[in-house]
């Protein structure tokens, strides 16, 4: 039977239900054991962060707590701005306690005298249901404390990360600063660096479930490099879209054949992005184990842990343009190269795509590739080169039926798949 810690069959849907299956109870064991002893059982539960790039949470929390500074601040990122990704804002309405809780852990482990949490303004129903749950949760006394501000933002890819997302905070547009948020956190003036923790929905909702039953317990799921489970969303053309919490470690076929329900007769996937920052799949990764280490060890990327497949009727160009556009769009441009390169793939994906490709069309993409990390302040031009190069090796042949202006074979038309909502009855999510 599939084991899971974050969902459950139904929402909890009130403090006292919280309550009831045991929420709440990580609070009484921070104050019998203490902040360290917290951390420690952070550290060995092996617990990744969900927000991406899998940086191990203990070891973030332990530099936090060990920081000479008189203010911290512990902020969650809940902007969920990764096309292919419906997650968070799962986790925010079905159960907004947890995460609260393990916000509230995280501050009063690392010493912080106020948490924020930022989330996109338009995230209605999830602002709606964590603002009510911060009331119960005051009321009912399981708060510990630690203030807890809720900051609305801009409906922008760069809010999402998060040295952007600080800003926000901070009541200006989400430019990614030098620093990350341990060496520059909020409201820093002169020599007080007041370091910030920023942690994913996901990872902090995590958080409680492992206090409570411990690190051992927390490890009998997953795998030895991924302890865990992960709240995975499936997209695009399966049969079945939607959000579903599995074991890390579950193969990639089964999240598209069993939980998507597979393609159209017929149709067998072809490209399957986990997010727009990491090196797409192909038909030959679908047995890869979904964890940070396995998709890592093949080139690519767990990322938020967000499929979208295409399946054979599609032009990888397409894609590659379409995704590189969202980047384009969602780069601030204060690194020129990420900028300038993002733009110029997108072109010369476009340009492939409607008959006007050549040779020196994918040879610009595979310039741009090279550069367009250079002196980046954020992740966001890394992501433009996995993607660029990943489309460029891993379907050479595809590439070059564009080679000599010949258009797009297919009739679809491609965007980033910027989910706004899931019907789950349904199987499908409601694309922006
Ligand atoms: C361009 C870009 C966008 C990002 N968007 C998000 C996001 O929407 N949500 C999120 O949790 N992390 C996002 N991240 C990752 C954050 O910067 C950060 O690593 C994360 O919130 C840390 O939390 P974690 O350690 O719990 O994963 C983004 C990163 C980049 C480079
Ligand atoms: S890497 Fe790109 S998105 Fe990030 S700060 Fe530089 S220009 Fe802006």
């Amino acid at each position: 039977m599939a084991r899971s810690i974050l969902l459950n069959d139904e929402p909890v849907d009130s403090v006292a239900a919280y309550a009831a299956a045991g929420g709440g109870g990580a609070l009484a064991v921070l104050d019998r054991s203490g902040p360290a002893e917290v951390i420690r059982t952070i550290r060995d539960s092996g617990l990744r962060g969900r927000g991406g790039a899998g940086f191990p949470t203990g070891v973030k929390w332990s530099g936090l707590a060990a920081a000479d500074a008189d203010r911290k601040f512990v902020v969650c990122n809940a902007a969920e701005g990764e096309p292919g990704t419906f997650k968070d804002r799962w986790l925010m309405r079905t159960n907004p306690y947890q995460l609260l809780e393990g916000l509230v852990l995280a501050g009063l482990s690392v010493g912080a005298e106020r948490a924020y949490i930022g989330i996109k303004e338009k995230f209605t129903p999830e602002i709606e249901r964590l603002t009510a749950a911060i009331d119960e949760m005051d009321g009912a006394g399981l708060l510990g404390g630690v203030p807890i501000e809720v900051v609305l933002g801009p409906d922008d890819y760069l809010f999402g990360e998060e040295k952007g997302l600080l800003e926000v905070i901070e009541g200006r547009d989400p430019l990614p600063r030098l620093y990350p948020p341990y060496v520059t956190g909020l409201f820093s003036e002169g020599d007080d660096a007041n370091p910030a923790l920023v942690n994913n929905v996901e990872t902090l909702s995590n958080v409680p479930h492992i206090v409570r039953n411990g690190a051992d317990w927390f490890r009998s799921f997953g795998t030895e490099d991924t302890p865990g489970t992960m709240v995975f969303s499936v997209g695009g053309d399966v049969r079945r879209e939607g959000v579903v919490e599995l074991e890390m470690g579950t193969p990639l076929s089964f999240l598209l054949y069993v939980i998507g329900q597979g393609f159209e007769a017929g149709r067998r996937p072809k490209l399957i992005t986990s997010g727009v920052s990491n090196r797409p799949l192909t038909l030959g990764d679908l047995d890869v184990p979904m964890d940070f280490g396995s998709l890592a060890a093949i080139g690519s990327g767990l990322g938020s842990g967000g499929f979208t497949a295409y399946d054979d009727t599609v032009c990888v160009a397409q894609v590659g343009a379409a995704l590189s556009a969202f980047l384009y769009r969602g780069s601030c441009g204060q690194c020129p190269p990420c900028k300038l390169g993002s733009e110029t793939i997108t072109e010369r994906f476009t340009r492939l795509t409607i008959g006007g490709g050549d040779i020196a069309a994918i040879e610009d993409i595979a310039a741009w590739v090279l550069r367009v990390t250079d002196s980046n302040r954020c992740g966001l031009g890394a992501g433009q080169q996995a993607l660029a190069r990943g489309i460029l090796d891993g379907f050479p042949d595809d590439l070059a039926h564009h080679v000599g202006g010949d258009a797009c074979h297919s009739d679809r038309t491609v965007a980033a798949p910027v989910i706004e909502d899931w019907e789950p009855a349904e199987g499908r999510f409601l694309y922006a």
